[in-house]
């Protein structure tokens, strides 16, 4: 690949936060938003990041990941380089280069400093026709490249029988990590979205018990997958969550995070929302990763 032309400034900050150890993200806490196909300028990206980095001294034990649309990813990365928040993609191609007009590459998405990829979230599902075999894939390119990967799964409905959601869990996670080794979960995020809570067509937001259950299968089925190793992925609860609403997320339901879309938009917002969750989860996480 040949490496476009940087600054040294730039070339230094990138290739420090490529060496950065899985162990240094090992936070207790993890938050994260997709701005999806959010138009930001530069400047406002910029600024967001300058935002949550002021707010880090408040946030003990808490990693962040952003994942603006691409084009924002190197803006942002320079501003985050020297702190606990990661930069990423909502999207790439699972090759590592080739005739796939209008892809984009791990290796690219790099260079521009993303640290962190997305799979499996419910739109590329539905809108673009990813399957759990497609998601596979990407996910071992991301892994292989060195990259942090969020896992999306969800449920359909808000009321499928506990076989069907059973079902769903397994086999999602399943395939996803098909062919992955357990020593593989410490780049590892898992992110509980179910598909009817996500974005501004959500029927509404599950109830406390329903988070409870559903993470309790999903950690089932990464177990299944990774045995004890599966303990240490962080598993986040996504979908509709807001300012108003997030204890019922967090309180004694087993997640070791939130992942944010709508309410995440201001940077102050995203703040007071992480504050408001780690108050109740700093008392109620005994199952958290270390
Ligand atoms: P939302 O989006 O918070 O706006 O519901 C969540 C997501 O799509 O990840």
């Amino acid at each position: 690949m040949t490496v476009s032309k940087q600054t040294g400034k730039e070339v230094a900050t990138i290739a420090r936060r490529s060496k950065r150890s899985p162990a240094e993200f090992s936070m207790k806490f993890t938050f994260g938003t997709n701005w999806k196909m959010r138009n930001l300028g530069r400047d406002e990206a910029r600024e967001y990041v300058r935002v949550v980095a002021a707010s880090l001294p408040r946030l003990a034990n808490t990693r962040i990941f952003i994942l603006p649309p691409v084009t924002l990813i190197r803006d942002m990365a320079l501003e985050a380089a020297e702190n606990r928040i990661l930069i990423g993609a909502q999207n790439f191609h699972w090759a590592p280069e080739g005739e796939f007009t209008g892809e984009i590459s791990t290796a690219l998405l790099k260079q521009e400093g993303a640290a962190i990829v997305m799979v499996g979230h419910a739109e590329r599902r539905s809108l673009f026709g990813e399957s759990d075999q497609v998601i596979n894939r990407k996910l071992k390119r991301a892994l292989a490249d060195g990259l942090q990967v969020v896992l999306c799964v969800g449920d359909s409905e808000p009321d499928l029988a506990a076989a069907k959601l059973q079902e769903t869990f397994f086999r999602q996670i399943g395939i996803a990590l098909d062919g992955v080794a357990p020593d593989a979960s410490g780049k590892l995020i898992v992110a509980y979205e179910p598909v009817w809570a996500i974005g501004e067509a959500a029927k509404g937001a599950p109830s406390g018990e329903q988070v409870t259950s559903c993470v309790d299968l999903i950690r089932r089925a990464l177990q299944r997958a990774f045995g004890g190793a599966a303990d240490e992925i962080p598993v986040l609860y996504g979908g509709s969550v807001g300012p108003g609403n997030c204890r019922q997320f967090v309180a004694g339901t087993g997640v070791n995070g939130l992942f944010v879309g709508r309410s995440a938009r201001d940077p102050h917002r995203f703040v007071l929302l992480i504050q408001e969750a780690l108050s109740v989860m700093e008392k109620k996480t005994p199952n958290a990763p270390p």
